[in-house]
C-alpha cells in the first residue's frame, strides 16, 4: 500500500482525494518535482530544491514550505512506504478556489501532494543490466516555457505517443531549426569520439538535475564535456547517446527511428560515465 501526502495529512493513496475545482486539475496550475530516495538517502535534494523554488516564481505562487520542512515530509513519505529505491514525487498547486477563472485567486492556499513509487535499483556502469532506450524523433512543438517544470505536461504526452506509436520508448525532439532540445521526459547527450556533448539550457529544455549534476561531475573530472547546439545529423550520426532523468539516471539509446547507435548496444563512455555518476550521486 502506498502512503500518500496531502495538504497535512498522510492517507492510503487510494483515498487521497482533491476538489474538482483544484487548479492543477483545471488549468495544470502547478509545479511538480521527482527525487530519487535510494536506501532512506534522496539524490540531488537541493538541486531538486532550487529548480522548485524556480518554478514557483515563474508561476507566482509561493513556495508553501521552507527547504527543511520539504526535507522533513519527503523524509517521512519515504519512510512511510516499502522499498529501499524510490522516486518521490511532490506537487503544489494554487489551491481550488470556488470560482473558476483564469485569474490567479486571492487568499486561496496551496495543495500540496507527495507520494513515492518504485523505481529500478540504479546501476553502477554495468552494460548487462542498462536498460536501453529505442527512440524516434519529431519536431518539438510544446509551449515556448518548457524550463518551467509544469505539471500540464499535455505536450510531452503527446509526444510521448508519437514515439510509443511507433513502437519506440521515448522521442527525441527537434526545434524549428533541427536543433535537439531534449526528449519527451528526459534531456538528452551525445558522445562523439572522446568528446560528450550535450544542447545549452535555455526556454526549451528543462534544466535537468541529473542533466547539470552529469555536468558539473564530468567538469569536475576535467572530462570533455561541451554544451553546443546539435543538429539532427550530429545526434543520428553519434557514437552513443544517452538519455538523463532522475528515474533514469543515464540511460543508454541503442536505435533511433531503426537505425542502431553505435553497435547497438551500450557503448564504453557511456558504462565509464554511469559508473562515475554512481560514485558522485550523493555529493555532485
Ligand atoms: C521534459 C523533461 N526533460 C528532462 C527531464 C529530466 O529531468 P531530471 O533529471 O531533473 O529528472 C525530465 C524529467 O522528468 C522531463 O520531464
Amino acid at each position: 500500500m502506498t502512503t500518500a501526502y496531502l495538504n497535512g495529512s498522510f492517507v492510503p493513496l487510494e483515498e487521497a482525494r482533491i476538489s474538482p475545482m483544484d487548479r492543477g486539475f483545471l488549468f495544470g496550475d502547478g509545479i511538480y518535482e521527482v527525487i530519487p530516495s535510494y536506501e532512506g538517502r534522496m539524490v540531488g535534494f537541493d538541486r531538486h530544491m532550487q529548480r522548485l523554488n524556480q518554478g514557483l516564481a515563474a508561476i507566482k505562487l509561493g513556495n508553501p514550505l521552507s527547504t527543511d520542512a520539504w526535507k522533513t515530509l519527503l523524509s517521512e513519505v519515504a519512510s512511510r512506504n516499502n522499498g529501499d529505491y524510490l522516486g518521490l514525487y511532490l506537487q503544489v498547486t494554487r489551491g481550488a478556489p470556488p470560482i473558476r477563472n483564469h485569474r490567479f485567486p486571492e487568499n486561496c492556499p496551496p495543495t500540496l501532494f507527495a507520494y513515492a513509487f518504485d523505481v529500478h535499483e540504479p546501476n553502477d556502469g554495468d552494460p548487462t543490466r542498462a536498460t536501453c532506450y529505442r527512440v524516434a524523433t519529431t519536431t518539438d512543438r510544446r509551449w515556448r516555457r518548457c524550463d518551467i517544470k509544469s505539471v500540464a505536461l499535455l505536450g510531452n504526452v503527446l509526444h510521448m505517443m508519437e514515439g510509443v506509436d511507433t513502437g519506440a520508448d521515448e522521442i527525441l525532439l527537434f526545434n524549428d531549426q533541427d536543433e535537439l532540445t531534449e526528449a519527451a521526459a528526459c534531456n538528452v547527450f551525445v558522445v562523439q569520439g572522446d568528446s560528450i556533448l550535450t544542447p545549452p539550457l535555455d526556454q526549451e529544455k528543462l534544466p535537468g538535475v541529473t542533466r547539470n549534476m552529469l555536468v558539473d561531475i564530468l567538469r569536475h573530472e576535467a572530462l570533455p564535456i561541451i554544451e553546443t547546439p546539435l543538429t539532427r545529423d550530429a545526434v543520428i550520426t553519434a557514437d552513443e547517446v544517452w538519455l538523463t532523468s532522475s528515474t533514469k539516471e543515464i540511460a543508454p539509446v541503442v536505435a533511433i527511428d531503426g537505425q542502431i547507435v553505435g553497435d547497438g548496444r551500450p557503448g564504453p563512455i557511456w558504462a565509464k560515465t554511469q559508473a562515475l555518476f554512481a560514485a558522485n550521486r550523493f555529493s555532485a
